[in-house]
């Protein structure tokens, strides 16, 4: 009976220890290594939000198809470049009546006047010069160069629906924006209304 019980009470002070090593365990901090979503590193990851979050489709030129607009490889995120004329329409008439773009998606005439969709490449005319927070105000508050105190970014850019990117997320796609091929390309400021 007597070994029996010192038996149990070993048992349980061995359990006790065992749980209290586990909670030890869980106790320390553990360094999380950067899992970059799923992608190799922060480039590629930054690629893929990009591609999935629709920026080619306002900011990379395209070529004319029978089938439509096609994105141009070479100019990819080049913004709007001065061969992609400006819809020649009665301005007054779209800022009452609705908008219309460009056929390569870079320019749109609406109740703001005209907006060129912004050069995204690592050049200097686009966001070469560009700090990570830079690109975090741009995506989170909509301001111009991400820069505090600027205007507002105009329509079409949806940028209330980007200001949910996460911090890391911003990261990534700023990373990847810094790795793209430069291209030197100087995007007109934005036209106001007509009056
Ligand atoms: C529906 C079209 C559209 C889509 C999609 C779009 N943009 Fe834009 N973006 C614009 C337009 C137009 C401007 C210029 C607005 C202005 O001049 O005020 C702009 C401006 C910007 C600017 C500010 C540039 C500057 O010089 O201040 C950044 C940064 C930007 N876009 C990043 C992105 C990213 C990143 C994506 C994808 C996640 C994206 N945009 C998707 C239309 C779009």
């Amino acid at each position: 009976m007597k070994k029996s019980f010192t038996l149990s009470f070993i048992t349980l002070v061995v359990i006790i220890l065992l749980v209290q090593c586990n909670n030890t365990k869980e106790d320390t901090p553990v360094v999380e290594k950067e899992s970059y979503g799923g992608f190799e590193d922060n480039a590629a990851w930054g690629n893929h939000l990009v591609t999935i979050g629709g920026c080619h489709d306002c900011h990379t030129p395209k070529k004319m198809t029978p089938m439509g607009p096609v994105i141009d490889s070479s100019l990819l995120l080049a913004g709007h470049m001065p061969n992609s004329p400006v819809p020649d329409v009665n301005r007054k008439q779209m800022q009452e009546k609705g908008l219309v773009v460009s056929s390569d998606l870079t320019a749109w005439v609406g109740p703001w006047g005209v907006s060129f969709t912004a050069n995204l490449t690592s050049d200097d005319t686009g966001i070469g010069t560009w700090s990570e927070e830079q690109l975090r105000l741009a995506l989170r508050e909509g301001k111009y160069k991400g820069l505090p105190g600027s205007r507002t970014l105009l329509p079409p850019m949806p940028w209330e629906m980007f200001s949910h990117f996460t911090d890391a997320e911003i990261k990534a796609i700023y990373v990847f924006l810094k790795s793209t091929k430069p291209i030197n390309n100087i995007v007109p400021a934005p036209l106001p209304p007509e009056n």
